[in-house]
């Protein structure tokens, strides 16, 4: 989808990676919604974009609730979702609470597919429409005090191939966003964990991570926007995981050949 005209919903867009997909959005000439917590980081984003800010918690079901047909009735019809807020716990399993545990389940998981249900009506109705879902490399590589944290992005990644699926032949892309590292708040948070660092610090010493600016995150999820491409994955070298956990997804698309996709 050529985004120049078209309204761009993106969540988690007060800072970090969201920030800078807000941007280079707005610089390929869309209108951009941004969701978020933080009022004040939310409306200067917004004012300086000249797009329109909607604070959100997703971690809480109540603002959740028909938060799409909030946004589109204060700014107008949502024609690209990227869910991209997450947060991230680091650390052993059973030192985080069990409000941290439903709270990472539902901000990088619950959150983003309620929100491509309330979303993928309206954009079917519209005739167009893109979702991008940001996951990461991590939920096809188990690192130690990622566990619950990995399994959200396992989850998302695994959701955004089904409701590929589901939307065979009908008017919507879809892309997937697999990141390694990414220089932002979050990965501060998770190098603070010494298990966690230590296994970043392996890969990086394999030299099969490296660290990727946010900007060409950015850029990149612009182009696979424009181009209607399934996936982004960087590190480009850190791909290989992500591209074997594809392998069944594959196999069951190419079995699935001419069978109907919808109902
Ligand atoms: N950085 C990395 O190395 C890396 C690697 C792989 C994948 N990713 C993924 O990339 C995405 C962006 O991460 P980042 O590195 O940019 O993180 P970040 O700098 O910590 O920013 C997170 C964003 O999510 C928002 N957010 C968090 N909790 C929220 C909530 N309850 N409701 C609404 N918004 C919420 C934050 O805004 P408020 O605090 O204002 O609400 C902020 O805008 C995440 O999905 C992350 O899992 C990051």
């Amino acid at each position: 989808m050529d985004l120049a005209g078209r309204r761009v919903l993106i969540t988690g867009a007060s800072r970090g990676i969201g920030e800078s997909i807000a941007r280079s959005c707005a610089a390929a000439g869309a209108s951009v919604a941004l969701v978020a917590r933080s009022e004040g980081q939310l409306s200067r984003l917004a004012g300086e974009l000249h797009g329109t800010a909607h604070v959100a918690d997703l971690g809480d079901a109540g603002s959740v609730d028909g938060l799409i047909a909030r946004v589109e009735s204060d700014a107008g019809p949502v024609d690209v979702l990227v869910n991209n807020a997450g947060v991230d716990h680091v650390g052993a399993l059973g030192a985080m609470s069990a409000v941290e545990l439903e709270q990472i389940y539902r901000v990088n998981l619950l959150s983003p597919v309620e929100l491509c249900r309330q979303v993928l009506p309206r954009m079917l109705d519209r005739g167009r429409g893109h979702i991008v879902n940001i996951s990461s490399l991590s939920g096809a590589a188990p690192f130690p005090g990622l566990a619950s944290y990995s399994s959200t992005k396992a989850g998302l990644t695994h959701f955004t191939a089904g409701l590929r699926a589901d939307l065979k032949g009908q008017p919507i892309g879809t892309t997937v966003v697999e990141l390694g590292p990414i220089p932002t708040d979050m990965l501060s948070n998770a190098s603070s964990y010494r298990p966690t660092a230590a296994s970043f610090q392996r890969f990086y010493q394999l030299q099969i991570l490296v660290d990727i600016q946010r900007e060409t995150v950015a850029d990149a999820v612009v182009e696979a926007i424009s181009k209607d491409r399934r996936h982004v994955r960087l590190p480009r070298r850190a791909a290989v995981t992500a591209m074997l956990a594809e392998a069944p997804r594959r196999f069951v698309e190419l079995a699935l050949t001419g069978v109907p996709h919808q109902a």
